[in-house]
């Protein structure tokens, strides 16, 4: 299938690492042309040298998204050389080891800041363009913890929850103007930092010693699944890349999950 992504910008946010990585090299895969975003300057280039190599096209930018001057920093640079057709908010943190009674009410307001807040500066700064022009997409990466809560990290779901449901109110704002805004709920996703993660919580639990031999206990008790495993980068990247192209443009305002079944624990 042809994504027809040629011509359009994308800009992903927190795209250094993870899987904003790798969204940004399937979208670039595809013919974007893609604005790698993180705070390093050393991790976005090499992400962005990597698409290059590759025969993609990839700029930098650079800015923390917890602030409004960051967010202003990372988009002057991100239009410097053209309009952003495709916004993918990505940039987020979790943090598995919370839980309620650990959680300071500073904790609560930073996550929200940099999960929720970062994306609507990136809104605020780059869809009035997109409604200009009369094509746009916003793509809001969450989590299915936003819906299926467990009982850690409680500031992060309520976060997931939120950035759902931006997702749809800037759906009904955007109404008839050739822009959509969706979110992508992921499950348990494997990345360096939840591999590093969970194999040291497998060696502390004593599931194993080898992510092969953690991952089952990893699934049954963190991530319940009915693929009995985690999710890989490209598992998730090629549904936010579909949902980047014009074939998606009936897809509007709503949560789509790749969690393989996820239910709760
Ligand atoms: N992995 C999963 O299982 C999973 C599941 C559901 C949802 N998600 C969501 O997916 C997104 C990416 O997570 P990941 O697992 O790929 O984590 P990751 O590898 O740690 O990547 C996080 C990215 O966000 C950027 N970032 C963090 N704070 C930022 C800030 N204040 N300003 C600008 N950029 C910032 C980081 O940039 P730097 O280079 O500057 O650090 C990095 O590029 C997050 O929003 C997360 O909630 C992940």
């Amino acid at each position: 299938m042809n994504l027809q992504l040629e011509g359009k910008r994308a800009l992903v946010t927190g795209s250094s690492s993870g899987l904003g990585k790798e969204i940004a090299e399937l979208l670039a895969a595809e013919g974007a042309s893609v604005v790698v975003h993180g705070r390093d300057e050393g991790r976005a280039e090499a992400v962005a040298k990597g698409i290059r190599e590759a025969g993609g096209s990839a700029s930098v930018t650079i800015g923390d998204l917890g602030t409004d001057v960051g967010a202003d920093e990372a988009v002057a640079a991100a239009l410097a050389a053209g309009p952003v057709d495709i916004l993918v908010n990505n940039a987020g943190v979790y943090d598995p080891a919370a839980d309620w009674w650990g959680t300071s009410s500073e904790q609560w307001a930073d996550i929200h800041n940099i999960n929720v807040i970062s994306a609507v500066r990136m809104i605020r700064r780059l869809v009035p363009g997109m409604r200009e022009r009369g094509w746009g997409r916003v793509i809001q990466i969450s989590s299915v913890t936003g819906r299926l809560p467990q009982a850690s990290q409680p500031h992060y779901a309520a976060s997931n929850a939120a950035r759902d449901n931006l997702a749809a109110s800037l759906a009904r704002e955007l109404a008839h103007t050739g822009v959509t805004s969706n979110a992508v709920a992921a499950g348990g996703i494997l990345v360096p930092a939840t591999e590093e993660m969970l194999t040291a919580l497998g060696r502390e639990k004593g599931w194993g010693d080898t992510w092969e031999e953690i991952e089952p206990h990893a699934v049954g008790n963190l991530a319940p699944n009915d693929t009995g495993r985690i999710g890989r980068v490209g598992d998730y990247a090629r549904l936010v890349t579909y949902l980047a192209g014009p074939g998606a443009g009936y897809i509007n305002g709503t949560t789509l999950r790749v969690d393989g079944g996820w239910r709760d624990v």
